[in-house]
């Protein structure tokens, strides 16, 4: 019981309806079909709808799907019967068979298809190559077998017209090993004659159509199936690929295992009944003719026979007289035409037979030993025509109806048999239910002495004149009691339809059949004469002779009439239903949804009437009068366990059984359930539908629980791989950290007694996390380092230093020669090493001006060239104390010329060697001057320590910036308010640095070098 879909598509089985009415039933297999749900289950019984279009739920997803799973557990579909099948046989060691049954196009054959390819998907998995040559012989006999046996009809383009079981045998390991085919009632007439729109068999047209030239040539044919009396009636219908399927026919016979000469003969047969079809016959009232030899000829050719023997057999037939005399009987031309008719449908029918015999030798188990191979089961595939209706229904339409009257006979007997079983394995007590037992209906048919197949029989037996409506006069006195027999002279009442003496009624399990009795006798007689036997016997071909070995008596040596028709079947059917009998069945049972082939349209009607005589109702309520539903134990407790408080998610219970028990009581359906020794058996389906749509509500609740369950035990793993990473990043981080301060402190541990202070030491890249605390730790380490050259120098050097520092941060790099390397001695005028003629006189002055303005350090003096207020440069000496700047006139004993408050707003030099500065004053009357020197050093740069010693005074007494500008190019100043430029020039052939009046300022022309 499949409860996997939505109920948007209706009920998957249909135990599970609310009532068991026609209405529900049909209602429920429409909206199934129109929303492509083709399979239903009753049970375990399938429901199938023609689907008429290609439907994908055959591919190798779906058959992994179903492979292993128990019914329920998908959707209906073939395969979870053909798993089951095959999983009762592999489990259980049970032979099991599927039986498919339904009306003419109502996809048996499809079915019985889609069964194989599943059987061959899911079985060899470890591809041992003798176990997939026997598949593939298996699936490639169904393409051989659909050529000679299928026909295009009007119900179907492919109608299989002959029955068929196949058994395919399986070894221990679930591996099929072989098989064997039985065929039953091939619908040879067709092959003389076929109804208006119809085909004889594909196999006529595939040669006619896809034989190559050579082929045909041989065989003289030519390739137009409106050449032959046989095929003509099909001939404009070419909706078949016959070119196509003779070459897979062929190449299916090759793999089969054919050999060319069997090939050859199969095809030489067939020419050989479209020649004879294509014979014409004359009488002259005392003999028969045959018009047009050449075709005997070749007849004679292809079946490797006397042609005058093929003549003979044709007109004439061989009587033993009763003195044991033989005699030559000519024939009547309707005999002929009868005779030669017969012969081709025999022919046809043993080359069939021959075919389906060729392919079990190849397919049979060979050196089979049980005590060796373990256990040898069976799954049989039973794919045989439905009931049929027609308009006219005659002897073959009996026969199909009787075999479908036996299928239906052991439907409900192992249906029953089954569930009775079951109830009986269980420990149940089963009460009997009523159903339609058409026993009766069989009876009539085949009981001996009094059922019609004995009467028919009798009536052939009968020397003399029999004819068709005798035959139905004894029918009708033996028969008339019967409740299920009618006929014009039995009952005049409600049988107008019927005419008198032709029609008989039988009233079938499916429905009333009227049957003509026209051509029964002559049927069921089946009459061919035995010369035409001992022609094919004595055939040089070992092909035709094998199919003939009843040919070899000769005429006085025959004595027993052969067995009729019908009895023939009859023992068949018989064989076949003991055989299924003894085998788990399976049921497949086909609807055809509507005559059009149409994949929407559903014909109420007609499906209504299918289902009614395949007996689904019946089915539908021997399945529910029992109980509707029943599972083992475990598998309910799986499928419900959530509905119950005491079994969700686990129960503490002895058994599974008590906790079902505990579920069944919890819902109150305890009087609805019993309780089998392995299974818990459900009347009505309504009690599990509670179950169902609790469970069904419960399932998003779980599904929540399972998704929150499972999120929060991700997330948690989640959580826990962060800490571990945090863990593991920060003990990094940490021994990062460490690492550092260890290398910091190993590089730098002795640095206090190297000669550097560890100035030479390179510093360890830091972690990103120390980048900070890196450059505290160096700016320390400089300071201390500072500290520890600073602390060793004299404190009568300090102002030289502190002069230098100044000058150094002032010029920032950007003066090349700035005297850093000699000592500053500031007071040049006043150093006698210097200006030897003039410090002296100088001192004095000096003294004075001390004296006088009150200052209380000389911070420079020297001599210079500056330029005056008419721009003309003379010679002076520059005198700046930490009040003042003094121009003084060196030749008048350094008269001060002026003297201007030391208020000095910035420096100008250049970046060059020349000593020239301008001290930039608040009023704009900058003083430009280019330094001289004396004795100590021509070449010493003394702009440097004017720089550093005006720096450092201001920002370290007064407290100010001196700004200092350092110019790559011009340098720019005002003089008494107007703006100069002064750049510097070599000029060769100068021997001291001097000024020289510019348009825009002045230039200080130096010597070349
Ligand atoms: N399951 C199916 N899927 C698609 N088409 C189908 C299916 N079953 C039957 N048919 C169609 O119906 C036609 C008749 O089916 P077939 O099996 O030959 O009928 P039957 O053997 O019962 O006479 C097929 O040729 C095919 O076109
Ligand atoms: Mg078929």
């Amino acid at each position: 019981m499949a409860e996997l879909e939505g109920l948007e598509f209706g009920k998957s089985d249909f135990v599970l309806l609310d009532e068991v009415t026609m209405e529900q039933f049909m209602e429920n297999l429409k909206l199934r079909f129109e929303k492509g749900r083709i399979y239903t289950y009753i049970g375990e019984v399938v429901v199938s709808v023609n689907p008429y279009r290609r439907m994908e739920i055959y591919g190798k997803d779906t058959i992994d799907a179903y492979r292993g799973r128990e019914l329920y557990e998908n959707p209906p579909h073939l395969y979870a019967v053909s798993d089951a099948a095959y999983k009762a046989m592999k489990r259980r060691a049970k032979d099991t068979c599927i039986v498919i049954s339904g009306e003419s196009g109502a996809g048996k054959t499809e079915a019985s298809k889609y069964i194989m390819q599943y059987i061959a998907a899911i079985t060899n998995p470890s591809q041992r190559a003798e176990v997939e040559s026997v598949k593939n012989v298996l699936l490639k006999s169904n393409c051989v077998l659909e050529a000679f046996g299928n026909a295009k009809t009007n119900r179907n383009d492919n109608s299989s017209r002959f029955g068929k079981y196949m058994d395919i045998n399986f070894n221990f390991n679930g591996e099929p090993t072989g098989g064997h085919i039985n065929n039953y009632l091939l619908e040879k007439s067709r092959v003389v004659q076929q109804q208006n729109g119809e085909r004889n068999f594909h196999s006529f047209y595939q040669l006619l159509r896809g034989g190559s030239d050579e082929l045909l040539q041989s065989l003289h044919l030519q390739n137009d199936p409106a050449a032959f009396i046989y095929t003509k009636e099909g001939a404009a219908t070419t909706s078949n690929n016959d070119r196509a399927s003779h070459k897979a026919v062929m190449s299916a016979l090759e793999v089969i295992g054919f050999s060319a000469e069997e090939i050859n003969s199969i095809y030489q047969i067939l020419a050989s009944i479209l020649l004879l079809g294509n014979l014409q016959f004359e009488s002259d009232g005392e003999s028969v003719q045959i018009l047009g030899l050449e075709a005997v000829g070749h007849v004679s050719e292809l079946t490797a026979t006397e042609a005058d023997s093929v003549r003979k057999s044709l007109l004439f037939r061989t009587v033993a007289t009763g003195g044991g005399e033989v005699i030559e009987k000519g024939h009547t031309e309707q005999d002929t035409c009868c005779g030669r008719d017969a012969f081709v449908k025999a022919l046809y029918e043993r080359l069939f037979g021959w075919i389906v015999s060729r392919i079990n030798s190849v397919i049979e188990v060979k050196d089979y030993d049980p005590v060796l191979h373990g256990k040898n089961t069976v799954i049989g595939v039973l794919d045989i025509y439905g009931f049929e209706i027609f308009d006219n229904n005659s002897f073959e339409q009996f026969c199909i109806n009787y075999c479908n009257e036996k299928l239906q006979q052991l439907f409900i007997e192992l249906i029953l048999r089954q569930e009775q079983g079951e109830y009986q394995r269980e420990g149940i007590t089963w009460q009997h239910i009523d159903y339609f037992n058409n026993q009766i209906i069989v009876d009539l048919v085949e009981q001996p002495h009094k059922g019609i197949i004995s009467i028919l029989d009798e009536a052939c037996l009968t020397v003399g004149k029999v004819t068709d409506t005798v035959c139905l006069e004894s029918m009708d006195t033996k028969l008339a009691q019967h409740p299920h027999y009618t006929s014009r002279k039995v009952r005049t009442d409600h049988t107008k339809v019927l005419d008198f003496k032709k029609h008989f009624r039988i009233r079938h399990y499916a429905g009333d059949v009227t049957y003509s009795v026209e051509g029964f006798l002559e049927k069921n007689k089946d009459l061919l004469f035995q010369d035409f036997k001992r022609l094919m016997y004595n055939s040089a071909n070992p092909v035709l002779k094998e199919m003939w070995p009843d040919g070899q008596l000769s005429i006085t040596e025959v004595t027993k009439r052969p067995l009729t028709a019908a009895t023939l079947f009859k023992n068949s059917i018989v064989a076949l239903v003991d055989k299924l009998g003894c085998k788990e069945p399976y049921y497949v049972r086909c609807i055809k949804p509507n005559e059009m082939k149409s994949p929407v349209l559903f014909d109420d009607a007609r499906c209504q009437h299918q289902v009614a005589y395949l007996g689904l109702m019946e089915n539908v309520m021997v399945r529910r009068a029992g109980f509707a539903y029943r599972q083992h134990y475990a598998r309910v407790l799986q499928r419900y366990k959530m509905t119950c408080e005491y079994t969700w998610p686990n129960h503490l219970m002895d058994s599974d059984r008590e906790a079902v028990e505990a579920i069944v009581t919890q819902h109150g359906f305890q009087d609805d359930v019993a309780y089998g020794l392995t299974k818990l058996f459900v009347r009505t389906p309504r009690s599990l539908f509670t179950l169902e749509q609790e469970r069904a509500a419960l399932i998003p609740i779980l599904v929540l629980f399972l998704q929150k369950i499972w999120r929060g035990a991700l997330a948690r793993t989640r959580c826990r791989r962060m800490k571990a990473i945090y863990a593991i990043m920060s003990c990094y981080k940490r021994y990062k950290v460490k690492a550092h301060f260890w290398e910091v402190e190993r590089r730098f541990a002795n640095v206090r007694t190297t000669a550097d202070y560890g100035k030479s030491v390179e510093w360890p890249t830091p972690p990103a996390a120390l980048s900070q605390f890196h450059n505290n730790t160096v700016m320390l380490h400089r300071r201390w380092w500072a500290r520890q050259i600073v602390k060793n120098i004299p404190p009568s050097d300090m102002l030289e230093v502190r002069a230098k520092v100044a000058a150094l941060t002032a010029l920032s790099g950007e003066r090349k020669d700035w005297g850093v390397g000699r000592a500053w001695q500031w007071d040049y005028l006043a150093d006698a090493r210097d200006s030897p003629q003039t410090s002296s006189g100088f001192a004095r002055v000096s003294k004075e001006l001390r004296n006088k303005d009150d200052h209380s350090r000389v911070l420079f003096s020297g001599f210079c060239r500056k330029v005056n207020r008419f721009n003309k440069s003379t010679d002076r000496s520059l005198l700046i104390t930490d009040k003042y700047v003094y121009k003084l006139e060196p030749k008048k004993q350094f008269k001060v010329l002026k003297r201007l408050p030391l208020d000095l707003t910035g420096l100008s030099v250049t970046d060059g060697v020349d000593q020239m500065v301008a001290l930039h004053t608040s009023s704009q009357d900058d003083v430009l001057l280019c330094l001289q020197r004396g004795d100590l050093g021509a070449n010493q740069d003394r702009v440097g320590e004017l720089v550093g010693t005006l720096v450092d005074h201001f920002t370290r007494i007064r407290r100010v910036q001196l700004p200092v500008k350092v110019c790559p190019s011009a340098l720019q100043l005002h003089m008494r308010g107007k703006p100069k430029s002064v750049t510097v020039e070599t000029k060769p052939g100068q021997t001291s640095a001097d000024f020289k009046k510019r348009p825009d300022g002045f230039v200080l022309l130096v010597p070349a070098n």
